[in-house]
């Protein structure tokens, strides 16, 4: 797919009569859960894949049913409310086993689709680098192949019982299943060839990159917290938002100039609670942005209660954590400051009381943002006074898009600069440098 110049996908947005066939699907959320009633998240994503939640059961247990996901009587009920509320689907909130899948379809009598199936759908949907597209494919291959084997096994069963041996107990069923799956297999293979290939080309990308030595920001959070809208608060970037989960599927790096220095700033993929260990490698990559960052941005959803913000904090530290992110240095933004009333106010400087409240909808703290996202870097560029030769003038507009505003004055020889740098920087310069003012200031 084409990216046009501001970053959007050359994709048409889905016409009004796609929009009306998709909202038919009405879901019915079921789940199993030790305690509490919530299924908001799966709510959320049956939202941004287009499906209505036409209602719910929750039921208390400690550990779901291993053949049927919930137990007999819960089913009945269950079954009873699909008919009520005239849902067509069942989503469940956990990912099921081929069997409990096909119990479940077999006792409720509509499509079930399970949590991973949903996510791998909205990634589908949203994924556009050539890379995302490939890794969507993959898990979906993977957890496909997963259940083609439950209906294989099931179908041997039947093929044994079968009266013709020799010859005729390879029924057509298994040997298409048999195909399907060496298809698979080789396809599996062939993606992640291609993925090697194309991780390559990324390091030589984030290696170039690097040789500007500028400083790197990683925005990160839970879904929904006002990434992208933080993004383009920030940089003026033309990122499509929408009011969907996991709108941010591939690493979308910008430039952040704050008083004309540039720092690369990255959006990531919005983190969940319970994601699906499949889609946790499927998405390494822009999680690897948020590990070579200099400094994440740890953006959260400000205006909801208190617990509620420390259980997103948590979800984004398990998982930054979990990749070797935990030592980088982190500034925690308060969004949706414009939400939040005189006592959350209070309350958040209280608990979060190294925090930037902002507001990425109407601008409130982000020159405050601006301040701190310099002040933490500050401490590693280098003072230093140089003298340009005339005939250098490339180098000259190459320190202005570096070190921003420049003290400069001319002399007969060149032009004298004095410039903070980032010290990779102020080592390329070290040939212009003036009484050994290259060295730390
Ligand atoms: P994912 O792509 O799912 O990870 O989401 P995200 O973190 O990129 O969130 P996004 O920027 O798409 O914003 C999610 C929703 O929150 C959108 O409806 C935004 O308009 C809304 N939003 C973002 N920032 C603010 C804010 O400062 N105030 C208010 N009131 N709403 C905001």
């Amino acid at each position: 797919m084409q990216r046009s110049r501001n970053g959007r996908t050359g994709r048409s947005r889905p016409s009004h009569a796609e929009r009306a066939t998709r909202a038919r699907q009405r879901a019915f959320a079921i789940a199993a859960l030790r305690e509490g009633d919530d299924l908001g998240e799966l709510r959320e994503l049956l939202r941004t894949a287009g499906v209505a939640t036409v209602g719910q059961a929750v039921q208390h247990r400690e550990r779901p049913h291993p053949n049927s996901y919930l137990g007999p009587g819960k089913l009945e009920e269950v079954k009873a409310h699909v008919a009520t509320t005239d849902a067509n689907l069942v989503a469940c909130d956990d990912e099921l086993s081929p069997r409990q899948e096909r119990n479940l379809e077999a006792a409720l009598g509509v499509p079930v689709i399970d949590r991973t199936a949903i996510i791998l759908d909205i990634f589908a949907g949203h994924a556009n680098s050539a890379e995302g597209k490939l890794q969507v494919e993959l898990a979906q291959l993977e957890y496909n192949l997963a259940r083609m084997r439950g209906l294989w096994t099931h179908l041997e069963r039947l093929g044994a019982s079968a009266s013709s041996p020799g010859i005729g107990t390879r029924g057509p069923g298994e040997t298409q299943i048999e195909t399907d799956r060496r298809l698979a297999r080789d396809r599996i293979s062939a993606l992640r060839r291609r993925l090697d290939e194309v991780k390559g080309s990324r390091a030589t990308m984030r290696a170039e990159r690097e040789r500007a030595h500028l400083p790197k920001l990683a925005l990160a959070g839970y879904t929904n917290a006002g990434k992208s809208t933080l993004l383009n608060r920030l940089t003026d970037a033309e990122v499509g938002v929408r009011d969907r989960l996991f709108h941010t599927l591939d690493p979308a790096t910008r430039v952040l100039r704050l008083n004309g220095r540039p720092y690369l700033l990255t959006d990531t993929v919005g983190f969940i609670q319970k994601l699906p260990h499949q889609l946790v490698d499927a998405f390494s990559a822009t999680l690897e942005e948020t590990v070579d960052a200099d400094l994440i941005l740890h953006v959260v959803d400000a205006s909801t209660h208190e617990e509620e913000t420390g259980e997103m904090l948590q979800a984004v530290d398990d998982v930054l954590a979990g990749i070797g992110a935990e030592e980088t240095p982190r500034l925690l933004i308060l969004n949706k400051a414009d939400a939040i009333d005189d006592e959350r106010r209070e309350e958040l400087r209280f608990a979060h009381p190294d925090g930037v409240a902002v507001s990425a909808l109407t601008g409130e703290g982000i020159e405050e943002l601006g301040e701190r996202i310099e002040r933490a870097f500050r401490a590693t560029l280098r003072g230093v006074d140089l003298l340009v030769p005339y005939a250098e003038g490339a180098r000259l507009a190459e320190l202005h898009e570096i070190a921003g505003d420049l003290e400069r004055s001319d002399t007969p020889d060149g032009v004298r600069v004095h410039a903070r740098l980032p010290a990779a920087v102020a080592q390329r310069y070290e040939r212009f440098a003036v009484n050994g003012s290259a060295a730390p200031a």
